[in-house]
This record gives structure tokens, C-alpha cells and sequence, in this order.
């Protein structure tokens, strides 16, 4: 497997993890205030960038470029940031907001990296 893959997926499942957790200590608490938190650290954090590992394992190519790379780091920094902004906000301290909407736009940003990996045309190994 390329490196970047295991990047994508070794944290992912860290992610899901801490989400599982998170979960369940929502479920004993029967507080249920951080679910937004929950579920975007886990579509995010672990499908979408498990999705993304898998997509380079299947493209070895694309998986050497520094795009990968480049795009791994600002996946990562952006649910670094979106997370604790989310949670924030939904504890209600009004500092949570901006940092969300940061978090969110370098998630987004992130998104649009790998987009540009799937569709430029690299060259082929063989
Ligand atoms: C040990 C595993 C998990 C536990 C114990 C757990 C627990 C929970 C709980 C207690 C809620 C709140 C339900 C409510 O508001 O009534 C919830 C919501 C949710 N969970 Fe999980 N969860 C787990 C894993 C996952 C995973 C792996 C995903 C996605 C890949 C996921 C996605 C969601 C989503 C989308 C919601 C709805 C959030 C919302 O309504 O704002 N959960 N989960």
C-alpha cells in the first residue's frame, strides 16, 4: 500500500475511534448536543479520508504526487480545526463560529484538492 493510503487511513481509523467513544459516552450521558460533532468527525474523518486512502491505493500514480501529499495535510488541518470549532459552537461559546467556518472552508478546500487529484491526468507507472 502507498505511503499516502496509509496516512489516509491509519488516522482515519484513529478518528473513528475517538468517534465511537464519543458516542458512546453521548448514549450514557443521554446528552445528545455533540451529535453534529459525532457525525461529522466520523463521515468526515474516517469515511471520507478512508475513502480517499483507498482511492489512492488503487492509484499508485496519483499516490507519488505531491498533490497527494499536499492534499492529505489540508484534509487533515481542516477537520483539525472544524472539529473543535464545531464542538465549541455547540457548547455555545459564540469563539466557535469562526473557527468552524475556517475549519469547514479548509475542509472544503481539501475536498477540492482531491477532486483535482481524480481528474488531472498524471502519467501512468507502466
Ligand atoms: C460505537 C459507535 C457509535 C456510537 C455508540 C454512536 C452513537 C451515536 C449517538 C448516541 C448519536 C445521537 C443520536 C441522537 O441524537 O438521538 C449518534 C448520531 C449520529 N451518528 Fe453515531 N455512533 C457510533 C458510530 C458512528 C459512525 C461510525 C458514524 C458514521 C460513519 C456515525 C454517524 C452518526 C450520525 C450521522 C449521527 C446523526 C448526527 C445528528 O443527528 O446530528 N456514528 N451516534
Amino acid at each position: 500500500m502507498p505511503r499516502i493510503s496509509q496516512m489516509f487511513i491509519g488516522t482515519a481509523v484513529i478518528y473513528v475511534i475517538i468517534g465511537m467513544l464519543g458516542g458512546i459516552i453521548m448514549g450514557a450521558k443521554q446528552d445528545f448536543s455533540l451529535a453534529p460533532a459525532h457525525a461529522h468527525l466520523n463521515l468526515i474523518g474516517w469515511v471520507s479520508l478512508a475513502l480517499m486512502g483507498f482511492y489512492y491505493n488503487a492509484n499508485p500514480a496519483k499516490a507519488e504526487s505531491r498533490l497527494a501529499l499536499i492534499q492529505f495535510w489540508i484534509s487533515t488541518i481542516g477537520l483539525w480545526i472544524m472539529i473543535p470549532g464545531l464542538v465549541l459552537t455547540l457548547r455555545g461559546a459564540p469563539a466557535g463560529e469562526p473557527i468552524v467556518i475556517l475549519g469547514s472552508l479548509i475542509t472544503l478546500i481539501g475536498m477540492i484538492l482531491f477532486a483535482t487529484a481524480i481528474f488531472r491526468k498524471t502519467p501512468s507507472l507502466r
